[in-house]
Order: C-alpha cells, then sequence, then structure tokens
C-alpha cells in the first residue's frame, strides 16, 4: 500500500485545446504554479492484494467507476511499466508479470471543492500516477510519469513538480515527447502569496473538457491564439519567471486569463465561467495595479468563476486582503471563503 500527497496546480499561461482528444495532446505549451499543498491538494491511497477482484476506486468516500478511458489509460501505462517489488522483513514478493493480473484498491481524497475550476483533476490524476508508479516500482522520472497523467487530465501533468511547470505540447503524433519540466524550483520566487477568492464551490455546468472541445471546433479566436499568441508569451513568461520581474508576469498572467476567457465567448454556444463578482475583482485589481507606481497583484481564472490572485510579497497580499474584506464584507454573499497559500509555491508530489 502506498499512500501519495499531490498539490493543485494554476496555469498563468493557460492549456485550452486539444489536437488529440484521446492522447490529451494540447494545441499549445503552457505554464503554471503548483500551489501549496495544505490548502489545495489531494490524497491517494492505493492497495494491491490477492484478495481484490477488481480494480476499484472511492473519491471523497464515495464509490466512482474505473471504466472511463482515462483512467484506464492511466492504469494501463503504468501497469505497462511495473517492475518487480520485494521485501523480504515484509514477505512480499510480486513480479512484473503479476502487476498484469492483480487488481487495485484507490481511494482519493480532495480537500477542496471537486469539480469547481480549481483543478481537482489536475491534483487527481498527478496523484494517481505518483502512486501507483510508487506501488509498481515504475522506474521512470518525473516528466515521463507527467505524460502518464496528462492521459487523465492534460492539467494533470503540470502537478508532478512544485515551483514553475511548463507542459511542452510536443510534434509527435504518440505524445511521447508531450509532458512537463519544471522551469525553476518553489525556492525561486517565495515572495509570491497566492489567494484564491472562492466565488462558489458549485460544480461548473461546463466541463474543461467539453468547453475546450468546443472552442477547438468553433472558436477562430482559439486558432489564433495557438498559433500566434501563446509562443511569443511562453517566452516572455518563461523570461520573466527567471528574472523575477513581477511587472511582466502580473501583465502576461491576467493578459492570458482575459484572452482564454475570451475564447470562451468566441466559442458557439459561448461559455460564461466568470460571473459579475469575478468581473468586480478583475477591476478591483487593475484600478489598484494602475493606481500604484509597480504592479502589486496578478489575476486568473480557470474554468469556473473563482479567483486566484498572486501578490507580489507579503505586503502586497495583506492590502489586498484588505481591499477584497472591504468590497466583500464577511456577510456578503459573494464571496463563500478565501484561501491564502502560506507558503505559496508548493513542492513536488511526494509520499
Ligand atoms: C482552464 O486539464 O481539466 O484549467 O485535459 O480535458 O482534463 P482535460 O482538461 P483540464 O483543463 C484545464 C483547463 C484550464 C487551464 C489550465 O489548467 O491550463
Amino acid at each position: 500500500m502506498v499512500t501519495a500527497q499531490t498539490p493543485t496546480n494554476i496555469a498563468v499561461i493557460k492549456y485550452w485545446g486539444k489536437r488529440d482528444e484521446t492522447l490529451i495532446l494540447p494545441v499549445n505549451d503552457s505554464i503554471s504554479l503548483t500551489l501549496d499543498p495544505s490548502h489545495l491538494c489531494t490524497t491517494t491511497t492505493v492497495a494491491v492484494s490477492s484478495a481484490f477482484h477488481q480494480d476499484r476506486m472511492w473519491l471523497n468516500a464515495k464509490e466512482i467507476s474505473l471504466s472511463g478511458g482515462r483512467f484506464q489509460s492511466c492504469l494501463r501505462e503504468i501497469r505497462a511499466r511495473a517492475c518487480d517489488v520485494e521485501d523480504e522483513n515484509k514477505g512480499i514478493k510480486i513480479t512484473k508479470e503479476d502487476w498484469a493480473k492483480l487488481h487495485l484498491h484507490i481511494a482519493s481524497y480532495n480537500n477542496f471543492p471537486t469539480a469547481a475550476g480549481l483543478a481537482s483533476s489536475a491534483a487527481g490524476f498527478a496523484c494517481l500516477a505518483y502512486a501507483l508508479g510508487k506501488l509498481m516500482n515504475v522506474k521512470e522520472d518525473e516528466s515521463q510519469l507527467s505524460a502518464i497523467a496528462r492521459q487523465g487530465s492534460g492539467s494533470a501533468c503540470r502537478s508532478l513538480f512544485g515551483g514553475f511547470v511548463k507542459w511542452i505540447m510536443g510534434k509527435e503524433d504518440n505524445g511521447s515527447d508531450s509532458l512537463a519540466v519544471q522551469l525553476a524550483d518553489e525556492k525561486h520566487w517565495d515572495d509570491l502569496v497566492i489567494v484564491i477568492a472562492v466565488v462558489s464551490s458549485r460544480q461548473k455546468e461546463t466541463s474543461s473538457t467539453s468547453g475546450m472541445c468546443e472552442s477547438v471546433e468553433t472558436s477562430l479566436l482559439l486558432q489564433h491564439r495557438a498559433k500566434e499568441i501563446v509562443p511569443k508569451r511562453i517566452l516572455q513568461m518563461e523570461e520573466a519567471i527567471k528574472n523575477r520581474d513581477f511587472a511582466s508576469f502580473s501583465q502576461l498572467t491576467c493578459a492570458d486569463s482575459n484572452q482564454f476567457h475570451a475564447v470562451c465567448l468566441d466559442t458557439s454556444p459561448p461559455i460564461f465561467y466568470m460571473n459579475d463578482t469575478s468581473h468586480r475583482i478583475i477591476s478591483i485589481a487593475e484600478k489598484w495595479n494602475r493606481s500604484e507606481e509597480a504592479p502589486q497583484v496578478a489575476y486568473t481564472f480557470d474554468a469556473g468563476p473563482n479567483a486566484v490572485l498572486i501578490a507580489r510579497n507579503r505586503k502586497a497580499a495583506t492590502s489586498l486582503i484588505q481591499r477584497l474584506l472591504y468590497y466583500f464584507p464577511p456577510n456578503s454573499d459573494d464571496l463563500s471563503s478565501y484561501i491564502i497559500g502560506d507558503k505559496s509555491i508548493a513542492k513536488d508530489a511526494g509520499i
């Protein structure tokens, strides 16, 4: 039995659109930050026993079906790489061949709302790939494991690393070069503080998977973004991260979030992930940034109304929270809670 814990990640240059639905190959590179696991993480226990008669999985204590192609892809890829496991003290000996016949029980728990636009599938599939890899003594490194997690959910590949992570879209049709690499570890820029304003913890109406599929089919802006805009932004973002240049980082992060939501609006029928509260948060951040000599905060929104705000340092984070509390007093209906990352940028997946 192995238990692993994996933090979620938030993209600052977004992945939106696949060129291959089954292998989950994206139309552009993306860059993310791995978040503090004490607030947003998945814990997964995987167990193997000859007493198990089928593979089974529980998510937040409720049994879920493993028949979906994504789970099956991950299980198949990990099983194909399984190695012998031997522990004389515990009297355990499982050979490479045994793994193909043995069944697994998987119990996974999210410490945050599932499917509410807080990247629950990212932490979930990354944790699954990592825990299964440990259980089955898979020798592959994190990048190769990320290519397996990717087949569960695209954004999951970026949660195998801590700090700042890039998902390289790759060129191969079989997806072998579509994997995550670490750009900088969590110590590189530890001034940043992440504040998540939970606007709604309800499950979103349009999942990322179906939303991006509709965007690929109908949005011309998506094609332009993937070919012309993102390649340049990726280079600029890598430079901003390397130089800890908050002004560029903030400008690129906000612009990319806004363009992703513009692509959603450009989709037919249009997809609305943000709501009035999200828009108010954007205005508050923009006005504040413009009133200061240098930007103090970056904002980004995934496929949901919740705001992920990245403050340039602790002082800016304190001021940000004061502003949010002023505009959204504790009893207001607009925001349900705040999640504040004390370590802000997390390390990698771990046992
Ligand atoms: C808006 O990774 O959830 O969060 O690959 O279909 O599982 P699938 O989609 P998913 O999409 C995430 C989209 C996003 C942007 C991002 O994380 O880069």
